[in-house]
This record gives C-alpha cells, structure tokens and sequence, in this order.
C-alpha cells in the first residue's frame, strides 16, 4: 500500500506465495531505481525522461503555448499526425482531459489522428471530414521517416497546400522531430515548419511529457503546466529518496515480478471509465515494447469495463490462471448524474432512484474486483482522487518509473525495442524499397 497526493496503490488481493515473493523482490526494485536515477545523471542515451518534468523550461514551455495559441486561433481541426509513441500518449491525455468529447467546443480545435495506419478507409474518411474546415497538423517522428505518418503527411499536406496555398500551409503545420537529421529535419528546415525538437536520449514511449505530446495537447485547451505539475510530483514521490512504503513505481514493479515469477504472465489494466480507454492503450506500448524481448515479458492487455464485463469477463472469472489484473479507478466523477424515479417502474429500478450513476459505477469495480479475487486473480488497485491534468501527469510519469524498474528487473533492455524493426524490413522489401 502506498500513497501521496495523486495516487493511492494497494494489492487488493494475492496469495501467500505471491505476498512472500513480492517482500523478497522489494530489495531488487529499489536497487534497480536507484541505477535508473544514477545512470539518468550520466547516460545521454535513454534516460532523458527521468529528469524531464523538472528539466523543460520556461522559455520551451511558452513556446508552446504561443503555437498552441496560434492553431487555436486559426483551426477547428488539429490532424497530429504520429504513431506510436508518437501518437499514443498525445490521444491518451485528450481523451481522458477533453471537456467536450462529443462535439467541437467553440473554443479549442478538433483533434483527430492520423499517420497510425495504412487504411485508405480511414485516411478517405478524415479527408472527406477535414477538406471543407479551417484544419492545421502537428507532425511528429523522432527518426522522421517512419512510413504510416509519413505517407499521411504527404497526402495532407498537398491536401493543405491545394487548399490554401503554400504560404498558408507552411503557417498550418509544426513539427516534433530530431533537431539535427531524418527526413522530417529535412523538410522542416526545407519549407520553414515551426517545429519542436526530440531529445535523442528520450525514446517515443517515454517521451508524452516532452514536445511530443505537450504540443498538441495544448492546442487542445489542456493545461500542460498542470500535467507537468503532476509529473514532478511523481518523480520526486517515486524517485530512491522516497521510502519504499510510500514509493508506488517501486512496489508496482514488484508486484508484477512477483506475480510474472509465480506463473503470472498476462496484466489486465482495467478501467471503469471510457475517458481512460487511451491511457489503456498507451500503457501497453510502454509496457510491451519495454519488457517483451529475449522470449519473456508479461503480456499487457487492457479490459475497457463495463463493457468488457459482458465479454473476456468471463475468460478472467474463470479462464486459464495465469492472469493478473491491475485497476484505475478515479474516486470522484467530475459530474453527476442522479438516477430518476419512474413511477411505472417497469425496468424495476426505483431502488437505485435519485443515487448518482457512479454510485452504481463504484459498486460495479467492487463487485468486480470481489469477484475475481474469488476467482484467483490477483489484483492490484490505482485510485485518483479526480480526472485531472494534475493527477493524470502523476500517473503517466509513476508507469513509467514503474516500467524502467520493472524491466530492469527482468534483466532486459527496456529502452529499446528491435523487434519492431522485423516488420519494418518486410514492409520495405514487399515494397520494393531500395536498399530492402
Ligand atoms: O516507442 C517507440 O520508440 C516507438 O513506438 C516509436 O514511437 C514509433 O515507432 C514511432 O517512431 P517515430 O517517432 O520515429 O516515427
């Protein structure tokens, strides 16, 4: 159990063994943030993130803010276009943080995704969308020549240009990439993009804190300096100075290589609130592509509940044991919604009249977790007081202290990730790409 001013941590349920080797592998966790926090002061190559949200400053943070200004002021869309790490957090924050999901606030632009497929259908869809409105993109590539955004920005942007003339585009589109090569560097510096740099030693799953995705996600009207807030909270909360009692990134980490030791090999990260469906998807790259190497990893998988209650609901209650499950849950909705008398009571539901929904929502997770720690899954439990920028910003930076620490456990890299590169290779020689 831990706790600080974002986040509460606890396992809600594990078996004696898994509680006894959890306390063995206490030791190993902290040793292995204490070589994060000291090989962050010396290694330029991966490590840029640890220090990040206390790192960027003022001058950048305005930047921002001025660009960020500048497309709200001109667009009713945003196309970012990314994938990856280059996309994920970005969506994550928008869709957890948007006050408006359902329709164009008056206020803030559109943000739609493009360049994290290959689909004509989806491209031609966002095409048909975006033509006709006053839209600008944020393209990010750390390499800048990943094909999925790189294709998608060709076509968008001779979509823009057409549209509105050259001189026009060049004000409606910015750049995150490296500063100093790849072929988005190259066109950037060619046709004068404004643009945001990449740091080399901050890879794409890591990087949601840095330009990547402060960029466009405050041209979506959310307070980064709040998101950065929450960050640096948590990289003091779980840095080696704070008590492992009180450390959650420490106790997480070894929470999963308990469980991944006794047999354990997928994590479930289930949640009660569609507004966190992203912040499921962008925990999987981090956590997939950090630790799936060398033929070991847990597998991280996410369940989008209630929904997922009437599907792999069942696979959890009662399929092959070798499951965990880790919760979000968000303590206050941000709204309210009472549940109204029916006089009729045809639907039987007068006994739940005038309770808020999130009532019914809270007693879902418990019986939930109740249930399935009947059924021997192990469980592990976030809380956040409230959806904020604040406590989201904790909560992004402690999965990744938690990943470093975990990887590092199991004695892989994870800072790398060669096995995407496979596909990359076969997808060029299909293509017939020179050199492939
Ligand atoms: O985490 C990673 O490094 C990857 O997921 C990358 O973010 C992804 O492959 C996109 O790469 P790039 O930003 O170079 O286009």
């Amino acid at each position: 159990m831990g706790k600080n001013q974002h986040i509460e941590f606890s396992n809600f349920y594990a078996s004696d063994a898994d509680t006894t080797l959890y306390k063995q592998l206490l030791t190993a966790a902290e040793q292995a943030n204490k070589k994060i926090e000291d090989e962050a002061k010396t290694d330029n190559k991966h490590l840029g993130w640890v220090t990040l949200p206390h790192d960027i400053d003022e001058a950048m943070l305005n930047q921002i803010e001025v660009i960020a200004n500048r497309f709200q002021q001109t667009c009713d869309v945003v196309v970012v276009i990314g994938i990856g790490g280059s996309y994920l957090g970005t969506k994550a924050v928008i869709d957890a943080l948007q006050p408006t999901p359902f329709q164009c606030s008056s206020n803030f632009p559109k943000i739609v995704y493009a360049g994290n497929n290959l689909s004509a259908d989806y491209l031609s869809d966002l095409i048909d969308y975006i033509k006709e409105k006053q839209f600008g993109m944020v393209v990010v590539s750390k390499s800048g020549t990943t094909t999925e955004p790189a294709i998608s920005f060709r076509i968008l942007r001779q979509l823009l240009e057409n549209k509105c003339g050259k001189e026009q585009a060049q004000k409606l589109i910015v750049t995150v990439t490296d500063s100093t090569q790849g072929a988005l560097h190259t066109i950037t510096n060619n046709e004068g993009y404004d643009t945001f740099p990449i740091a080399k030693n901050i890879g794409g799953r890591y990087s949601v804190l840095s330009p990547v995705g402060l960029v466009p996600i405050a041209m979506s009207g959310i307070n980064i300096r709040e998101l950065l807030q929450g960050a640096r909270d948590a990289a003091n909360n779980t840095s080696p100075q704070t008590e492992t009692c009180n450390n959650i990134a420490v106790q997480y980490a070894a929470w999963r290589q308990a469980f991944y030791a006794n047999g354990k090999k997928i994590e479930i990260l289930a949640n009660y609130n569609p507004k966190l469906n992203y912040i499921s998807e962008w925990w999987k790259q981090l956590f997939a592509e950090s630790e799936g190497k060398e033929h070991r990893g847990i597998f991280p998988t996410d369940a989008k509940f209630s929904t997922d209650l009437h599907s792999i609901g069942q696979w959890i209650q009662e399929g092959e044991r070798t499951l965990f499950e880790t919760v979000i849950q968000i303590k206050q909705a941000n709204h309210s919604i009472t549940i109204p008398f029916d006089e009729n009571n045809i639907d039987g539901l007068n006994y739940l009249a005038n309770k808020d929904i999130e009532t019914v929502n809270t007693a879902a997770c418990e019986g939930t977790m109740r249930a399935h720690a009947s059924g021997d899954v192990p469980m592990l439990h976030f809380t956040l007081p409230t959806l904020s920028a604040n406590h989201l910003g904790a909560l992004l930076y402690t999965f990744e202290r938690a990943c470093a620490i975990s990887g590092y456990m199991m004695g892989v890299n994870p800072f790398d990730q060669p096995g995407v590169e496979a596909y990359k290779k076969n997808l060029f020689h299909l293509l017939g790409k020179p050199g492939y």
